[in-house]
């Protein structure tokens, strides 16, 4: 109820201005009384993932607290996990405004931000003043001026630095708002790129005295030949889990809709479907070698239950978490 107030009101903003304003008070809330607006009671769900104890397996899914702001508030919703970025080596800002679109009808969402972010130093520093029980999962990119052949080396530096203070940590190469970073993922590409994050993951294991997992985040944009190279390449090269889906590029559900011809990726209700059919599909693949991460679309305890049904063993929430609020989160929970 409250939330529906507070999203009328929001929702008459401009859509960036409204989610710089919740980051800020997020942030400015933590830890005072006004953090009653969102601070609620969810039930214990703990599952074990990649080695690790979630206290339950909803997730905020990347790219809503991308310098690692409000890690204590999404806490205090519920959230079992936190991944924060897409951050990158250096701090870049995005495309030009404006990149953020609701598609209202659908429950949708359109951004081309771009991997706007304050660079991984700062995020590190946020990280570590996190008071969050939680696990947080640390999202890296390449900037946007590094030459896509020269792309693994700046998910190297984000790893490198990040190591000691992640959960997990997520390779996002399945953005469309970086030119040629879905590229990334096909054939050779791909293979060169997770064999060298194995080796580095491997060293740094070692310098730092714990293993941290790996996962990749996918698009759902593909077909199925390359979901199935996918799953081949992530089984040989020993990659600890995978995210699936990321934003999508196709409109055939929006069409007509306010916004639908926006450039960038589409997530939310519209998304649903595909990114379940993808998680169906890795699942078969993999056959139980690696947990998949299930995102796309999830606007109810039912819609979650379906990606788990599909091979998920954790989920993530964005655009449902715009439209719904922060009781999203303990239906799901509750609920799972
Ligand atoms: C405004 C916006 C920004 C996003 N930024 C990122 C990002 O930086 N990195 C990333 O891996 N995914 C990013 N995503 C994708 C989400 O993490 C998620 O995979 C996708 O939105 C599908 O989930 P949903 O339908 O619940 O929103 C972004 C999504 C939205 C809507």
């Amino acid at each position: 109820m409250l939330y529906r107030l507070a999203r009328s009101a929001i929702f008459k903003l401009d859509a960036e201005k409204a989610h710089d304003l919740a980051i800020q008070n997020f942030s400015r809330f933590t830890g005072t009384p006004l953090d009653l607006f969102y601070r609620q009671h969810v039930p214990d769900r703990p599952v074990e993932v990649m080695g690790i104890t979630f206290k339950n397996p909803v997730g905020l899914a990347a790219g809503l607290d991308k310098n690692g702001e409000c890690i204590e508030a999404f806490g205090a919703m519920g959230f079992g996990f936190v991944e924060v970025g897409t951050v990158t080596p250096r701090p870049q800002p995005g495309n030009d405004k404006p990149r953020l679109f609701r598609v209202i009808p659908a429950e949708g969402i359109i951004n081309r931000f771009g991997f706007n972010n304050l660079g991984v130093d700062n995020l590190i520093e946020n990280v570590k003043k996190a008071n969050y029980d939680g696990v947080i999962g640390i999202n890296i990119g390449k900037n946007k001026d590094t030459p896509i052949e020269k792309g693994a080396e700046d998910y190297l530096i984000c790893m490198e630095k990040v190591y000691p203070y992640a959960g997990y940590i997520t390779v996002n190469i399945s953005s469309p708002n970086t030119p040629g970073l879905r590229t990334l993922q096909y054939g050779e590409m791909l293979d060169d790129l997770l064999s060298q994050l194995k080796e580095k993951q491997k060293q740094l294991a070692e310098k730092h005295g714990k293993y941290v997992p790996l996962t990749l985040k996918i698009a759902p944009d593909l077909e199925d030949h390359e979901i199935k190279q996918i799953a081949e390449s992530l089984i040989k090269n020993k990659i600890d889990g995978v995210i699936a889906t990321n934003t999508t590029l196709d409109r055939s559900l929006v069409k007509d809709m306010p916004h639908c011809d926006e450039a960038g990726g589409l997530s939310g209700r519209p998304l649903q479907n595909r990114s379940t059919e993808v998680i169906r599909m890795l699942a078969e693949e993999l056959d139980g070698a690696l947990p998949i991460i299930g995102v796309g679309g999830i606007d109810s305890a039912v819609s979650a239950r379906e990606k788990m049904a599909a091979g998920a063993s954790l989920v993530q929430i964005y655009s449902g978490f715009i439209y719904h609020g922060p009781k999203l989160v303990k239906d799901i929970v509750t609920n799972i």
